[in-house]
């Protein structure tokens, strides 16, 4: 069956600002201001077992720091309410919300009850000052770690807004508990390429030859794209029932992936599912879950953690340590392969970003680059929708 390309849906205004956030700094600010009012991934919450762990992250284009406190995991801008300080220098650490300018001292809803001589130097108590730090909604899913800036009309709850896809993360958190490693990169792009060239099955061929394009396109047939809210999945030869299929599984607790599939949760979180190789019989198989971290318009890090996935479970104490022996070796040629595709698709990305232009023609895609029609969409809708408070 013959397919023309698909027509673009976006608005000539909404396509220019598409571009401008590209090569536009203050473009790209509106643009990262209005992504931080849905639900954006922060981090895992193993990333921060302990009473007063902390780590780092961006949300909105603003700095945040995500605590776990007695009364459970809170997030903050990350900007003293006295003198706006950096309340958290660097990725991580543990300790009480304690500004290192003055000594204002945050409790877990982040209102400053600790002030220096604050009768004296302010006429007031703390509690009469009710100085705030600006807060995150956090929401958890399993160990997922989700979070918000609340805006004024509100918006659905983390399960409402996952859809299909909150149970199957309830369920994959298991495998959290199973790291295979990482990788860290900047690339020098603006964010949407990075998350694009993840919805897009068309570049195999040209773009990894030695690896997903060694056996040439994938044929039309047997593709299942699926569009669940903002979001959307692929299925490698999969069908109609293939999302049904993994929720039903998630939610009974049996998931195990027997082919390729990769998620994609809008904004900018993917989660893939792959094979690396057969050893005695038996699959190995990784979950890779890739944050993308937008920096500036022409500037992204990218954040892949691997996971093992589990075999079902067996009786034999010797297959057990035989796949313990083999996975160590797997995760090396997966970490190996698993790198060359990703830098293949950043030097990608960093070639788009150097043609950048405000008056970039609309894009052709082809049918392997629906998803990506469906992120423009979704991503358009946000745009519209977002007042920007700048
Ligand atoms: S800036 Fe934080 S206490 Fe002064
Ligand atoms: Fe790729």
């Amino acid at each position: 069956m013959s397919q023309s390309p698909l027509p673009d849906h976006l608005s000539p205004e909404m396509r220019a600002r598409f571009n401008a956030a590209k090569v536009d700094p203050a473009a790209f600010a509106q643009e990262q201001e209005a992504l931080g009012t849905v639900w954006n991934f922060l981090g895992f919450a193993h990333q921060i077992p302990d009473k007063n762990d902390w780590f780092t992250a961006r949300l909105g284009g603003r700095d945040i720091f995500v605590q776990r406190f007695e009364q459970g995991i809170a997030a903050f801008e990350n900007r003293c309410a006295h003198r706006n300080y950096p309340l958290r220098v660097g990725e991580r650490g543990n300790g009480p919300v304690l500004c290192g300018f003055h000594h204002w001292r945050y409790n877990h809803e982040g209102v400053a009850l600790g002030i220096p001589h604050c009768p004296e130097m302010f006429g007031k108590t703390p509690r009469e000052m009710d100085a705030r730090l600006p807060a995150v909604e956090v929401a958890q899913v399993g160990g997922f770690l989700f979070g918000r800036f609340s805006s004024p009309e509100g918006g659905p709850d983390i399960k409402a807004w996952l859809g299909p896809a909150y149970p199957i993360l309830a369920h994959i958190s298991g495998w959290l508990s199973r790291p295979a490693g990482g990788l860290d990169c900047t690339v020098a792009s603006h964010w949407r390429p990075v998350m694009e060239i993840s919805l897009d099955d068309y570049h195999l061929v040209a773009v990894h030859p030695t690896t997903f394009g060694k056996a040439g396109y994938i044929p039309a047939e047997g593709v299942q794209y699926e569009r669940f809210g903002a979001h959307s999945a692929f299925f490698r030869n999969g069908d109609a029932a293939s999302l049904p299929t993994m929720v039903a599984e998630c939610e009974a607790g049996t998931f195990l992936p027997q082919r390729y599939r990769i998620i994609q949760l809008f904004p900018k979180l993917i989660i893939s599912f792959a094979h690396a190789l057969n050893y005695l019989g038996e699959g190995y198989w990784y979950m890779i879950v890739q944050d993308i971290l937008p920096d500036a318009h022409d500037k992204t890090r990218t954040r892949m953690r691997f996971f093992r996935i589990p075999h079902a479970p067996t009786t034999s104490g010797l297959r057990r340590s035989l796949r313990e022996l083999a996975w160590i070796s797997v995760d090396r040629l997966f970490r190996f392969f698993a790198r060359r595709v990703h830098l293949e698709d950043n030097a990608a990305c960093a070639a788009l970003q150097k043609a950048a232009r405000h008056d970039d023609t609309p894009p052709r895609l082809a049918l392997h680059e629906q998803r990506i029609s469906w992120f423009e969409q979704s991503l358009a809708q946000l745009l519209t929708s977002t007042p920007t408070k700048r």
